[in-house]
């Protein structure tokens, strides 16, 4: 099968296709043909030897979608011919091929297509996880989600908007704005405005925002803390840098300023996690929103984009 590896850690051009040996199920392993493949902000710190760094030569990748093609001994929760999405697994996604533990194999309701099967894992188990196992954000809340036209934002808008709670999304550009508010956002500001935030009190009567999902904390945590409601949270879900915050601001709200990495979910939190995420799959509330597909060989391409502003939904590869 063609995969692409990775031998030394480096720009994107150290990803190459290559033709490896096909891959074989153990005991508890399943064997998924992965028909579509996603690419996440993580796949490019990885490959650049920035943050976890996995033994040379492998495959990147957490998140694909395809067909069961074999299941080993003990494998009991899926079979042969599945329509499934994957969340991570033990030989990389961007292939032909991945090779699961059991737990990693999730199911994939008819609706949902494999390149948008491609697009479930990290963005909606981050959004799920910030906005109710970490944020607690219950229905009737106002929630900025800033940062709304990527991955994990769309994700966030769709499942806060089925939960009865009120949105406000953030995107840079007004195709990525007018995302937003496809998504469900009820109203949309452009973080590269002067002031931008300014319009939150009005927005909200003045009672300010009960929670913030925050994709880039170095620029906006500051501003964020100035903005939320009294008792609100800030959920920091991606941070490229250092910055400096006024406590007091946090004080005067009785605020919380939490953080996660989905890494850190534990076996029940996921399960938990993958259990409601297939029901708003399976239902339609939930839509992955692929933005671009990519030919698996250009996967080089895929990661300068995916660090480029203007998000639209997800960029996916194709094998
Ligand atoms: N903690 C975790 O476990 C976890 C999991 C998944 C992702 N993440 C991190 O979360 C971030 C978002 O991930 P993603 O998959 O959604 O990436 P993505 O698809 O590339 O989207 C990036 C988002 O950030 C927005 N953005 C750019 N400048 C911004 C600003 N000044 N203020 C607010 N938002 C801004 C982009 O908007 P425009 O392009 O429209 O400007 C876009 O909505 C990344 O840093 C990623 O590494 C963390």
């Amino acid at each position: 099968m063609k995969a692409i590896r990775v031998r030394a850690f480096g720009g994107p051009e150290v990803m190459v296709l290559e033709d490896v040996p096909d891959l074989h199920a153990g005991p508890q392993q399943v064997l998924v043909h992965v028909k579509a493949a996603g690419v996440n902000p993580t796949d490019t710190y990885t490959r650049s030897g920035t943050s976890r760094r996995p033994a040379l030569p492998y495959t990147p990748g957490i998140d694909a979608a395809g067909i069961v093609e074999a299941v080993g001994e003990g494998v009991t929760r899926v079979k042969v011919g599945a329509r499934v999405y994957i969340s991570g697994s033990l030989s990389g996604a961007y292939a032909e091929q991945a090779l699961c533990d059991e737990y990693q194999v999730h199911p994939l309701p008819e609706r949902v297509t494999f390149a948008q099967g491609a697009g479930v894992n990290v963005p909606y188990a981050t959004a799920y996880r910030a906005l109710f196992q970490l944020a607690k954000t219950t229905p009737g809340e106002i929630v900025l989600v800033h940062g709304a036209s990527g991955g994990v934002g769309v994700a966030a808008v769709q499942l806060a908007r089925a939960a009865g709670i009120e949105v406000i999304g953030t995107g840079g550009t007004e195709r990525g704005r007018k995302l937003a508010i496809e998504q469900g956002a009820h109203r949309v500001l452009d973080h590269h405005a002067p002031n931008y935030l300014d319009q939150i009190q009005p927005l909200t009567q003045g009672h300010g925002v009960d929670v913030i999902l925050e994709m880039l904390a170095n620029i906006n945590l500051d501003k964020d803390l100035k903005v939320l409601a009294m008792g609100g949270r800030v959920v920091v879900i991606g941070s490229r840098g250092k910055i400096e915050i006024d406590p007091r601001d946090a004080m005067m709200r009785d605020a919380s300023i939490l953080a996660m990495l989905l890494f850190n979910a534990t076996p029940d939190e996921s399960f938990i996690i993958h259990s409601a995420l297939y029901a708003g799959l399976e239902d339609g509330t939930l839509r992955p929103v692929v933005g671009k597909e990519i030919p698996l060989a250009e996967a080089p391409r895929a990661h300068r984009e995916i660090m480029e502003p203007n998000a639209y939904g997800k960029i996916i590869l194709i094998p």
